[in-house]
């Protein structure tokens, strides 16, 4: 669906009509509108939070994020979790330092110490970030030896008294994103006694990763997949907090299935989609807030994207740290194999610049359409 949908857009009419096999182009002056007006639309709590990309370690960098904004204006972007130790006596400007063009932009912290997580809040919310986010999800053993992340659906009071903190350290929205339980908690019970601590504390939002947390035996990889989703109990969630801006994560596919999940809570995180198929995010505009992508096609989102790779390499950063996330651009596209594959080969080379990136489009631009290889579902 990737391709089909970053060239093809219905016109900018009603959100949440996603149906991908009925999309019509959108017209050329929707294109040329100046992009002030496009962009001054000032939206609610709930609208900000109705599409996500999700916190992924190693994945959602800042290069990550600066291309994803050149797919969409209005997806929220979440950092990686940066656990309340590193941003408090770590190299800050490494872990937390960003371009302007992501925002908006969310930062997810791990830790547990409220006064950790208020002081590291307040240098988040410094360096300019639009949202400060707790883990409380991660099920990782190192994680759990710190007495974060998805351990503390058993704690709800501590989770409470963190966001407490947190809400008098920052004037920005700080927000949970937690999982349904962990373990053999019962997950109407655990995720009803997280959310109630929380929003006591004054939690401006919940993101809700649909399934349970097995903290043993399992690894994080497992994690994500083997405990099954319970979409319904997110449901039973908002149902139960109308005034909560409430998103859901977890196995979401693309824009069809979102839309689905929007006519049951307020906003949908994507992760793997997302990351692995980021040509979806071009539709996320147009069909999920009414207005123009950033750019007409995936093609003219790299070469928007092309002045911020060159003042990155300006820096000394390798072509590889930023083009590693896009070899999903062209999946199910002609040419997708030759653009990764030139990508993976020369990208890493020392002196990669711009021309490989551009050598790299041309395989696709050039590819005859026999090769398209099938889309992911
Ligand atoms: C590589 C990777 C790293 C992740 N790192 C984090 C993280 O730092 N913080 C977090 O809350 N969740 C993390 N997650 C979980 C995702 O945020 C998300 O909850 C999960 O992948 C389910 O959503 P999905 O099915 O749309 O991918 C990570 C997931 C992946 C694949």
């Amino acid at each position: 669906m990737s391709l089909t949908v970053g060239i093809l857009f219905t016109s900018l009419k009603p959100v949440l009509d996603v149906d991908c096999e009925k999309l019509a182009p959108l017209t050329p002056s929707v294109y040329n509108a100046p992009a002030p007006m496009r962009m001054t639309r000032e939206m609610s709590p709930f609208e900000q939070h109705r599409f996500s990309v999700a916190p992924m370690m190693d994945w959602t960098d800042r290069y990550c994020r600066a291309f994803h904004r050149h797919l969409s204006r209005r997806a929220r972007l979440y950092t990686e979790m940066v656990t309340t130790g590193a941003v408090l006596h770590g190299d800050r400007a490494r872990l937390l330092g960003f371009d302007d063009l992501e925002h908006p932009v969310a930062v997810q912290l791990g830790g547990s110490d409220p006064g950790d997580l208020a002081a590291a809040a307040r240098i988040c919310a410094d360096f300019g970030y639009d949202e400060v986010n707790i883990n409380v999800g991660c099920p990782s053993d190192r994680v759990q030896n710190g007495r974060f992340g998805a351990c503390l659906m058993r704690e709800p009071a501590l989770v409470g008294e963190c966001v407490a903190a947190m809400k008098v350290a920052v004037r920005v929205p700080v927000t949970v994103k937690c999982r349904i339980g962990v373990d053999d908690q019962d997950p109407e019970a655990a995720l009803d006694a997280l959310a109630d601590a929380v929003l006591a504390a004054g939690a401006d939002a919940l993101v809700v990763h649909a399934r349970k947390a097995w903290l043993q035996g399992l690894s994080p990889k497992e994690n994500r997949d083997i405990p099954p989703l319970d979409y319904a109990r997110v449901h039973r969630l908002k149902a139960r907090l109308p005034h909560v801006p409430i998103s859901i994560n977890g196995g979401i596919a693309g824009l069809a299935e979102a839309a689905v999940q929007l006519a049951e809570v307020d906003g949908v995180m994507l992760g793997r989609a997302a990351y692995h198929d980021p040509g979806l995010l071009l539709a996320v505009d147009p069909h999920l807030f009414g207005e123009a992508p950033p750019a007409l096609d995936p093609f003219a989102a790299i070469e928007a994207f092309e002045p911020y790779v060159s003042a990155r390499l300006a820096e000394g950063t390798r072509l590889h740290a930023i083009t590693r996330h896009m070899l999903g651009l062209f999946n199910g596209r002609p040419g997708a194999r030759a653009w990764r594959r030139h990508l993976a080969t020369e990208g890493v080379k020392p002196g990669a610049g711009l021309d490989t990136l551009r050598d790299a489009l041309a395989h696709v631009r050039r590819a005859p359409a026999e090769d398209g290889e099938p889309v992911a579902a």
